[in-house]
């Protein structure tokens, strides 16, 4: 733009065009433009606030983070818009992300000049004023049209704690006409449960803390049903759910094809040595050495709980040639029909070369592994656990990896995971010494409770979920009530 183009668009927009001659042009001859292209930001919000801006060209999304972390569009600006006119007192950073909606310009005038400017001519400052109070009316009424909205929507809502992008897109794509979700992305526990209020449904994951405390706070706070979003429950107490008269439903059965096959995947790893030849050979090391793995076919695999997931897996094993050995509480006449073989927790401890663990957590599971457990399995022993790490005795179990009795682990669960699971925790130490003991070893392969995590079980998830939310608010009988 040439100076009698900037000239023109200050003379034409407020407040620029309330100053005096003199100052409008000490203001167009400090302007500069500032070229931005499609979908690029012109600055970021928390980015510093050095200037006032005009418009001069293209269209401009004014974007912000919301409380759940997600990106909102509220508005575009476009040629003639002015912004910034809210940082001119004070360090205040942007509020807000500027993000061009095509090949665009901004004419900025440096905030230190344009307060100058302010100071001379009490025009332009009254011109300013006049700016900042139409905003914040308009601003003033955006809220109340917002209050009333809210007031008035006979959605029933529901509170989604600990939520991640990857479980939203299913839910939002499945979400009836008659619910509502607000997504939240802390951890439901004693410090967030205050954010239920007002809403009748808590929807929770599996490291969400439903003690005594949290839900006798959720019910305070009108909360009627807690739908997890997952199978296991060992993390609600279901006793103070009675009773505070809390509802607990869950998702019993979702593709246990998702689980079982992450535990193959863990095992083929661990067994073939796949991870460390990724490694290797994207560093251009083509040896072969220390890569020896073992057949399946042929070799005893354990298989403890037989139930949906379990018995995927002992029958993908036995597709491997496996002789599967299970062990379970009920028998499963199918698996006894497909060659697998019940036997006692003893004998598959004893004999088995690979042992897997699909047993739900309970007092009667707790460190169902222990130490003594460990020293009767065989030298050797491949372990898997993608059920849940309670299950195990981590500290037992290192010292058997020390030892070399157990030859190699495959956990996609740790008992003290809330802390670390589902987070990118890469620019932090690890202050947990028994997960960073478990993390050196080379024939440790630990995943992050992901085992769930294919677009068939999300799906499955957000469709019972909402179905058990939709069952309850219709005073329907629940049938995955806890
Ligand atoms: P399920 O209820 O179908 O099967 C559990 C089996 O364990 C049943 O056959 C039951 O009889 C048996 N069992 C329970 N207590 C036992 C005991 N004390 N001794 C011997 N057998 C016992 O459950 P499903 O769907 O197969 O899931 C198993 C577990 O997998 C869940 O409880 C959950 O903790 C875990 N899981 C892990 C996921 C992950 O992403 N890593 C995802 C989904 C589930």
């Amino acid at each position: 733009m040439n100076d009698n183009d900037i000239r023109a668009l200050f003379a034409s927009v407020a407040p620029f065009s309330a100053s005096d001659a003199p100052t409008l042009e000490t203001l167009a001859a400090s302007a500069r433009t500032i070229a931005v292209r499609a979908d690029e930001d012109a600055f970021r919000e928390g980015d510093p606030a050095p200037f006032v801006f005009v418009v001069a060209r293209g269209a401009f999304e004014v974007r912000k983070r919301a409380e759940d972390g997600s990106d909102v569009a509220l508005r575009t600006l476009e040629v003639g818009a002015v912004g910034g006119l809210t940082n001119l007192a004070g360090d205040a950073p942007r509020s807000a992300t500027l993000r061009a909606s095509r090949d665009g310009a901004l004419l900025v005038v440096e905030k230190k000049l344009f307060v100058e400017a302010m100071r001379r001519d009490a025009a332009l400052t009254a011109a300013v004023l006049r700016a900042l109070g139409e905003k914040i009316r308009s601003k003033t009424a955006q809220v109340a049209t917002l209050i009333d909205r809210t007031r008035r929507d006979p959605r029933e809502k529901i509170v989604f704690f600990d939520a991640k992008p990857y479980e939203r897109e299913s839910f939002d794509r499945l979400l009836p006409e008659s619910l509502r979700i607000q997504y939240v992305q802390a951890k439901l526990g004693p410090t967030t449960a205050r954010l239920a209020d007002g809403f009748s449904v808590v929807c929770a994951f599996v490291n969400d803390d439903l003690s005594r405390a949290v839900l006798e706070e959720l019910a305070a706070r009108g909360v009627r049903l807690v739908a997890m979003r997952c199978a296991g429950y060992n993390n609600v107490d279901l006793s103070a759910a009675r009773e505070l008269g809390l509802s607990v439903v869950r998702v019993p059965a979702y593709s246990p094809y998702a689980v079982a096959e992450h535990t193959v995947a863990l095992l083929l790893t661990l067994v073939r040595k796949t991870h460390k030849a990724y490694a290797r050979v994207r560093e251009g090391n083509f040896s072969l050495s220390g890569l020896v793995g073992f057949d399946l076919h042929e070799k005893t695999v354990a298989v403890i709980g037989t139930g949906k997931i379990g018995a995927v897996f002992a029958t993908i094993l036995r597709g491997f040639g496996a002789r599967v050995l299970a062990f379970d509480q009920r028998e499963d006449s199918a698996l006894i029909a497909a060659g697998v073989r019940y036997a006692p927790l003893d004998v598959l401890l004893s004999e088995s070369d690979v042992l897997s663990l699909h047993v739900p957590l309970n007092p009667s599971t707790y460190h169902l592994i222990d130490r003594d457990r460990l020293a009767k399995m065989k030298r050797g022993v491949v372990l898997l656990n993608t059920s849940r790490g309670g299950l195990v005795d981590t500290a037992a179990l290192i010292d058997a990896l020390k030892s070399e009795h157990v030859g190699a682990a495959g956990l996609d669960v740790y008992e003290e995971e809330s802390e670390y699971f589902f987070q990118d925790r890469s620019d932090r130490v690890t202050t947990d010494d028994v997960l960073a003991r478990l993390m050196t070893f080379p024939n440790v392969l630990i995943t992050s409770h992901q085992a769930f995590l294919t677009r068939e079980a999300l799906e499955n998830i957000a469709e019972a979920t909402l179905s058990s939310v939709e069952e309850f608010l219709s005073a329907r009988p629940l049938t995955r009530a806890v």
